[in-house]
């Protein structure tokens, strides 16, 4: 059996590769929905080599939708998200909008998809790529020896803000390699050569959206409201790939090596650990344009007994959001509908 698919925000960085991985593991779509703005109606974008005309998500009927897959922005998913699921359709939604409502799944497709069978809104909830990439990497360790603390800094890739983000380090780069100043639009502050430690707006104790996302998300993901965790999300000049600087307190001491022993076993995490140049992920060499969630220099803390830090590094377009969204299609449609 096939199932017709919707994909809304499909001419956007997440919505493109929600396409190009459908097609690349062959999910058996039947009739395919591509949806954007009014302002890409007519457009057409590449489908395993077809070409499909873009739709206006605003005149567009969600009746006989069977999975619709959404990355267009949090307020879009609070106007349709609803009415596709009203239509029967299961909406896999990657914006935050839903994440933290009580009756929506948050599922990472390694990690918690038992949680994917009580969805009584018919919605489910995609994480934050930050939390996505971490989740994979620590939940193996979480389950066996219990995870006490979370310190964590990021190094977020602008593909994370979307088409008009990397528009923007590519032409501020340019600009500024030829001796031109260029405004920022996009971000608050130059984003070639530089980075910023700020990412979505800042809230009222002192931290931003972004980082919070991480500290609500693992709780629920983990299912684990005891855990604790202290982020810094900092954006790079870097296209594609997030990195993250993972320090860990477990509830019993675990050594690098187990921890390396229980990755190199875990589903959706390969381990790049050699002390040696290169001989670790990062953004370019390893994770940009593939599936997997890298993981390097595991080591224990000097400075505390029960420390072990971790490099995590994957591509925030895929499995940061695209390829778990799709992911998570599959085991809906593996669970009948
Ligand atoms: P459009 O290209 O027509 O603006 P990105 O995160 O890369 O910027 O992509 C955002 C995606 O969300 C794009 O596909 C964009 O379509 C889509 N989008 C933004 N606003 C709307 C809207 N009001 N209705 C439907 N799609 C939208």
């Amino acid at each position: 059996r096939t199932f017709n698919v919707a994909v809304v925000g499909a001419t956007g960085a997440v919505g493109e590769a929600m396409l190009e991985i459908l097609a690349e593991r062959n999910f058996p779509v039947g009739e395919l929905h591509v949806l954007a703005s009014e302002r890409s109606a007519g457009r057409e974008v590449d489908f395993g080599g077809r070409k499909l005309p873009v739709r206006d998500l605003a005149g567009f009927d969600p009746a006989g939708v069977d999975v619709a897959l959404f990355s267009a922005g949090g307020s879009v998913s609070r106007a349709y998200a609803p009415k596709f699921a009203a239509a029967g359709a299961v909406v896999i939604d990657n914006s935050s909008a839903f994440r933290y409502d009580e009756d929506v799944p948050l599922v990472v497709a390694e990690v918690n998809p038992e949680a994917l069978a009580e969805r009584p809104r018919g919605i489910v909830a995609n994480p934050n790529c930050s939390t996505m990439q971490m989740m994979v990497a620590l939940a193996p360790i979480h389950r066996a020896v219990g995870i006490e603390r979370i310190n964590v800094a990021t190094y977020q890739s602008v593909s994370g803000a979307g088409r008009s983000a990397m528009e923007e380090l590519g032409r501020q780069t340019a600009a500024l390699l030829n001796f031109q100043p260029q405004e920022p639009a996009k971000f608050p502050v130059q984003i070639a050569f530089n980075l910023i430690p700020h990412i979505d707006e800042f809230l009222d104790n002192g931290f931003t959206r972004e980082e919070m996302k991480m500290v609500w998300e693992t709780r629920k993901i983990l299912g684990d409201p005891d855990i604790l965790v202290n982020p810094t999300a900092v954006r790079v000049p870097v296209f594609y790939g997030h990195s993250e600087a993972v320090h860990l307190e477990t509830r019993e001491k675990i050594t690098a090596e187990r921890a390396r022993e229980l990755l190199m076993s875990a589903p959706g995490v390969e381990v790049v650990d050699e002390p040696e140049a290169g001989g670790y992920p990062t953004p370019v060499t390893h994770a940009a344009g593939r599936d997997p969630v890298y993981v390097g220099r595991i080591r224990e803390d000097l400075s505390h007994p029960r420390g072990l830090n971790l490099w995590i590094v994957a591509d925030n377009i895929r499995k940061g959001a695209a390829l778990n969204a799709v992911q998570l299609a599959e085991l809906v449609v593996k669970a009948g509908g």
